[in-house]
């Protein structure tokens, strides 16, 4: 028998909770690259919030991947053999591929795709974790959307995960003053303590509403949001006039995605009247390509260089416990960056 690829495939669709049976690894012939394709083998696949929502049966701000095709997601990995213009085997690169060993995709034809330059101070787990797709999404969730202003009040939500960790550090970095939400002591103590963050708010042992007003005595001009829900409505009680509300994910509420009857809502919506406040949605896809990457790419590799950016990734070994770990997410149980190491043949 030839080499094998195993992949994890689309076996159920669900938009409410998530069960064993979503996903199934499967093992294929592995395939030469098509002309113009390149064969990726795979390093680290992120593990995020959003796969969750890719399982829906229907388009939701991607298509729907039919029953059978092999389940989408962030890989980080080396070239293992090139048809492709500008890519030899060797190279490293990250975008959106598929949760398998390895990956044969056009480059040109994919819509988030990057070749990593080569350089030996920066590992793989560090662009995967913090100078890649999360990076990005803080960066241009903060910046473009949230426009920070020098002695503004920030407040985020999810603050002790993969995107606020970076979002909080790069609201230093503009100036603001921090207040991050997240779940349990530990993870509170470590925002303030390991990544600067000037307050921070434990949602499972604190009055949300009661601990905001307490932090932000100012009020809220950017409320970067990654929660959803409860603690969303929360934030709402306490902005100041012309906040910007940046609506970057809603995880509390991606087990209810199909009815919306269950989904909490947003009940406090006339403080944005009260309050002059804006609210806004946005998709780090929406930027790819975009006059500003380029800027976005240099920062977060500038700051990372500083010692400005620190990320933290919670690492789970091989690519059998990649669908069984993804509920960590939704539990709280990552500490960081969610990846799971693919290969150890890292080069
Ligand atoms: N708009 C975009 O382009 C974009 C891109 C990337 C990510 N996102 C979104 O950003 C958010 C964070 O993603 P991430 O990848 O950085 O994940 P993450 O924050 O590393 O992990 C998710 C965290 O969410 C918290 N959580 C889960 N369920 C919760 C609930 N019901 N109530 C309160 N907190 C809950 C948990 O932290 P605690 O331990 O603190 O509870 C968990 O660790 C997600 O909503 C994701 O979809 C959006």
């Amino acid at each position: 028998m030839g080499a094998m690829n195993k992949v994890w495939v689309m076996n159920r669709h669900t938009d409410s909770a998530l069960s064993d049976d979503n996903l199934v690894l499967k093992e294929f012939p592995l395939e030469e690259p098509a002309p113009g394709q390149i064969r990726v083998k795979s390093m680290y696949l992120s593990l995020d919030p959003t796969n969750k929502v890719w399982l829906a049966p229907y388009f939701t701000y991607v298509p729907p991947l039919p029953i059978g095709a092999p389940m989408r997601g962030f890989i980080i990995g080396v070239v293992d053999k090139s048809n492709a213009a500008g890519y030899a085997a060797g190279d490293h690169v990250y975008g959106l591929m598929t949760w398998g060993e390895y990956c044969n995709i056009d480059p040109t034809q994919t819509s988030y795709m990057m070749k990593l330059p080569k350089d030996d101070s920066v590992p793989l787990e560090t662009w995967i974790s913090a100078l890649t797709m999360n990076g990005q999404t803080a960066y241009y969730g903060l910046l473009v959307k949230g426009r920070p202003k020098a002695g503004e009040t920030v407040l985020i939500s999810g603050a002790a995960g993969a995107t606020g960790l970076i979002t909080g550090q790069i609201a230093k970095i503009a100036g603001t003053r921090v207040v991050g939400i997240a779940g349990g002591a530990e993870k509170c103590r470590s925002l303030v303590e390991d990544y600067g963050f000037d307050a921070a708010i434990d949602y499972k042992n604190e009055n949300v509403i009661e601990a905001i007003a307490r932090t932000c005595p100012n009020g809220i001009d950017i409320y970067f949001d990654n929660i959803g829900g409860e603690i969303l409505d929360a934030g709402l009680t306490n902005l100041a006039i012309g906040a910007r509300v940046v609506i970057c994910g809603g995880i509390a509420d991606y087990g209810n995605l199909g009815d919306p009857s269950k989904q909490h809502g947003i009940k406090n919506y006339f403080a944005l009247l009260m309050k002059r406040a804006t609210m806004e949605g946005f998709v780090i896809f929406d930027f790819v390509g975009s006059l500003e990457h380029a800027k976005c790419e240099r920062s977060l590799m500038q700051w990372y260089k500083e010692g400005r950016l620190k990320y933290r990734s919670h690492v789970v070994d091989g690519l059998e416990k990649a669908f069984p770990s993804l509920s960590l997410l939704f539990t709280g149980g990552n500490t960081g960056k969610l990846i799971v190491q693919i290969s150890k043949d890292v080069k």
